[in-house]
């Protein structure tokens, strides 16, 4: 049976006159790292705010645990692992002081743990915050975030910064968590990322939902290339352009290339290029980005 750990519900915040999320509704299930996608100024950060309750909802409500986050947002936050896509640190501290402060603040023990994550990130806990890099910084944030085990984790743009190594510590990371039947929740703008961690999406555009899908469903559903070359020239442009769902037609050197989306009309498709001598067939599946490009409003 699949547990609802977050269920958001027509969810609608504003700045002022601006609405920067949308009636948007979506839910994660437990035990699954769930991605949050859009481009910049999409209202990720917002949703992912108003989930701990930093903002309050002008409209709709959001269930973590099943609980509402503006009724109990101190319970939540105890069983939540929440980092912040820009991470102020008291700079005065180190990692060590850090986490104490947080056992402290968060009534449980965390120092053992984030000693196993500095290892495993390559981070000095001993070290002085102050003049830490970008990636040092996010390191702690992981870390603080991780540390008390919690059930869900809330993580806006957690790997940025990271270096590649450091990037795959962290995806094992991701995955050690979710193996433990817990949550992630995370906002990403790295493709590679989520298509290696991600079991489902979902895509936000302008304040609004796109799509919620399965990561591998999502290149299976989207469009692809097909390529087709002729035993004589090539068949004209003309008469594919007015099949449903095919788009972007090209020729290039003997070779007609089209675009044919998921719901494309194939059967006329397929009798319109049997008319012409075919010598070869071949799709290329998109790749996830191009896919999320489409999502993302550049060929919307
Ligand atoms: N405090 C604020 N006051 C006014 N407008 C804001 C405020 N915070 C965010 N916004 C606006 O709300 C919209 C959504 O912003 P948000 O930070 O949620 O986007 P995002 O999806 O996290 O983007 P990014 O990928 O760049 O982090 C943007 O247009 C942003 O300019
Ligand atoms: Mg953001």
């Amino acid at each position: 049976m699949t547990h609802t750990v977050v269920s958001i519900n027509n969810l609608t915040c504003r700045y002022g006159d601006f609405t920067a999320v949308k009636d948007l509704s979506f839910e994660v299930n437990q035990g699954e790292i769930f991605g949050f996608l859009g481009p910049n100024g999409a209202g990720k950060t917002t949703t992912l705010r108003t989930m701990m309750d930093f903002i309050r909802p002008d409209g709709g409500s959001i269930e973590v645990f099943g609980i509402d986050t503006r009724a109990e947002p101190e319970a939540i936050k105890a069983r939540v692992g929440f980092l912040s896509s820009e991470l102020v640190l008291w700079e005065n501290w180190n990692g060590e002081q850090y986490i104490r402060w947080l056992e402290k603040v968060r009534h449980k023990p965390m120092l053992e743990e984030a000693q196993r994550l500095a290892q495993l990130l390559d981070f000095e806990m001993k070290r002085s915050l102050q003049g830490m890099s970008t990636g040092m910084k996010r390191k702690i944030g992981v870390i603080a975030a991780l540390a008390h085990k919690p059930e869900l984790l809330i993580l806006d743009e957690p790997s940025i910064g990271l270096d590649p190594l450091m990037q795959q510590v962290f995806e094992e990371l991701m995955i050690e968590v979710r193996e433990e039947g817990r949550t992630v929740l995370l906002s990403s703008h790295d493709l590679s990322e989520v298509e290696a961690i991600c079991d489902r999406v979902a895509i936000i555009r302008e304040g609004e939902l796109q799509t919620v899908e399965n990561v591998a469903n999502l290149t299976r559903l989207a469009f692809r290339w097909m390529n087709l070359t002729f035993k004589d020239e090539a068949a004209p442009i003309e008469g594919f352009d007015r099949i449903n769902g095919v788009t972007d037609i090209s020729t290039e050197n003997g070779e007609l290339r089209m675009r044919v989306s998921g719901d494309a009309d194939m059967d006329t498709l397929i009798k319109h290029i049997a008319q012409y001598p075919v010598k070869d067939l071949q799709f290329d599946h998109p790749t996830l980005e191009e896919i999320f490009l489409t999502y993302y409003g550049r060929e919307a």
